[in-house]
């Protein structure tokens, strides 16, 4: 934390300087006031008679004081403000840098509704702690202690009294932090649950219109909702008990004053003026101990927040870069692979090995579930093997530069995401800076062209929400067009075509084999019209490599494959 806040350390620091100007001209007025009362009302100096001008000129005295402590307020709260917004601000991108360096593991683990809590929420918690931190730390340190001194110095006996029930307080005090700690580590978890609900849900609103699951989705919310709106309750009970307790504590102590006042004014030893400015001096310290409650309950929740962030901040990118930046040719090994996912317990791949040349076409099919996404994972190293080795021409993907590595493979997911912005700058994404006519080869050649132009505004036509105003089909295209634009020596398609009619896909891969015939490429797909030009079929099964070869190479001895084969016959056939 110190190092966000050392940046801003001046704007602090004048905070503070005006905070206890404030402070000090709250601490100077009751004194006034009671020399108002004693010598100017009263005239206890004078033998009974008053002095209107004495009252006169401390009364302009005090007028002036409020305005300058308003003053001093006002600017403590600019410069306050300036620091805590700025340190948020900063950790805020610290954050959002952090999270993109990020490995696939690590997002899985943090998940995406807790690092936008993460971001947000927790990082306003974190303001509003240094904001409080600055303002009201000094505030309160200085208006209690400050309120107890003038008192005791004005009259030692209030002094002692309100002395004694200091304890008293700080014990209460202590016993509710304590309390309401746990309570919110709970409730930022609780918010993260939400989060992950709001966003789920709301991306996913047509598939729950579709399934009628509204009710059940309601329920879910509401059960997530009504536990945090539960713990809100219990924290906001906690401290509405807290504070009357303290301010009871108070009251008692200013009917003791009030009561050794009373005597004490008959004995002559003290004035009414002192008692009122005791007075003033107790409700100071019970605001600066009600504050500082409020502050404590400020801190539980923002030190709860600041160590979610920090969390984000200190997780370490997991995936070490190598030294090599080697542009690639395209030669492809799996070396003995087997891979868990972490966390996962049993291996999703099994002792893989396999060879693919620069410029072969490999096809990896299987029952979904197999592992086929998990394979092609690895090669840009989305994630690192659990054993043996994936290389690529001849080096271990670890020991590639992580960046220059996925720099030169193009994959198209099979999730297709897209961003909101133009279709045209959807496909340049995966090239910065290409040119109109790039944009449009890559269309062309993912069959993209002809939707794209019947769109409004052509290239111009804005996407919705993650692709929203798409259908999948169009999607999947544009996404291969992504990559395509990238002109990779290795494309890996991951099920990117399975939404395309089989003539559509069939012309796609005949462009693609004209555009890019030096490049390695990698197709997953289901459809045997689709894997049965390429030069290597793999057909994966549980993990394992079951076959390889060639489309005829395994109809004659892959009995899955023209299991497979038989039960797609019926399908229609491309047309060449
Ligand atoms: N991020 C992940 N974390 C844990 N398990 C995963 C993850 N992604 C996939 N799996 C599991 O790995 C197995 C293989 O998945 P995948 O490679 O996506 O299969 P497919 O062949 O359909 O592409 C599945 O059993 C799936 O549950
Ligand atoms: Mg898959």
């Amino acid at each position: 934390m110190l190092k966000y806040v050392r940046k801003y350390v001046l704007f602090a620091l004048l905070a503070a300087a005006f905070m206890v100007s404030e402070v000090s001209m709250d601490l100077i007025q009751p004194t006034i006031m009671s020399r108002i009362v004693d010598e100017g009302v009263l005239g206890t100096a004078n033998g009974g008679v008053g002095d209107l001008h004495l009252i006169l000129t401390l009364g302009i005295r005090m007028i002036g004081l409020v305005l300058f402590g308003g003053l001093c307020g006002s600017l403590n709260n600019v410069f306050t403000h300036i620091a805590a917004q700025n340190v948020g601000n900063d950790i805020r991108k610290d954050c959002f840098r952090r999270i993109m360096t990020f490995s696939f593991p690590q997002m899985d683990r943090f998940g995406t509704g807790s690092l936008v809590t993460r971001v947000t929420n927790d990082i306003t918690q974190v303001q509003t702690l240094l904001s409080l931190f600055v303002r009201g730390m000094i505030r309160t340190t200085m208006l209690t202690f400050g309120s107890m001194y003038c008192m005791y110095r004005l009259n030692p006996a209030f002094g002692r009294l309100v002395l004694c029930a200091f304890p008293l307080i700080v014990a209460v005090m202590a016993f509710c932090m304590k309390r309401s700690t746990p309570m919110f580590v709970r409730l930022q978890a609780q918010l993260d649950g939400i989060n992950a609900i709001m966003q789920e849900d709301v991306s996913g609103i047509r598939v729950i219109k579709a399934c009628v699951r509204e009710a059940y989705e309601k329920a879910r919310f509401g059960k997530a909702n009504d536990a945090l709106t539960g713990t809100q309750l219990s924290v906001l009970t906690l401290f509405a008990f807290m504070n009357p307790t303290v301010n009871a504590i108070m009251y008692v102590v200013v009917s003791l004053i009030l009561l050794a006042g009373s005597h004490q004014v008959q004995a002559g030893t003290t004035t009414p003026g002192v008692i009122m400015a005791a007075i003033t001096y107790t409700t100071q310290l019970l605001n600066g101990v009600l504050m500082l409650v409020m502050l404590f309950q400020n801190i539980s929740r923002g030190v709860a927040s600041w160590k979610r962030v920090r969390e984000v901040l200190r997780s370490e990118p997991e995936l070490r870069d190598g030294p090599c930046k080697a542009p690639l040719r395209g030669r492809i090994e799996l070396r003995d692979v087997s891979f868990a996912y972490p966390g996962g317990g049993h291996n999703v791949l099994e002792h893989i090995n396999l060879t693919i040349e620069p410029g072969e076409t490999v096809a990896v099919m299987g029952a979904t579930g197999c592992g086929k996404s998990t394979l092609v994972r690895l090669i840009p190293r989305f994630y690192d093997v659990t054993e043996g080795a994936v290389l690529v021409d001849g080096v271990d993907v670890r020991e590639y530069d992580q960046q220059a590595l996925r720099g030169q493979i193009a994959i198209a997911l099979q999730k297709s995401e897209l961003f909101t912005e133009g279709i045209g700058e959807n496909i340049a994404w995966g090239k910065p800076g290409a040119s109109q006519e790039e944009i449009e080869q890559a269309a062309a050649v993912a069959q993209a062209e002809k939707f794209i132009l019947r769109t409004p505004y052509g290239y111009e036509t804005p996407v919705a929400e993650r692709g929203m105003s798409l259908s999948g089909g169009q999607k999947q295209r544009l996404s291969i067009a992504r990559a395509l634009i990238r002109r990779a020596p290795v494309l890996i398609f991951d099920d990117a075509t399975s939404a395309l009619d089989l003539a559509t896909e069939a012309r796609l891969y005949d462009a693609l084999a004209e555009m890019a015939p030096q490049s390695t490429k990698i197709i997953v797909a289901q459809r045997i019209a689709t894997v049965r030009r390429a030069d290597k079929i793999v057909v994966l099964e549980r993990g394992r490599i079951a076959a390889c070869g060639s489309h005829e190479e395994l109809l004659r001895t892959c009995e899955t494959y023209r299991e497979i084969y038989d039960s797609q016959m019926g399908e229609e056939e491309p047309h060449e």
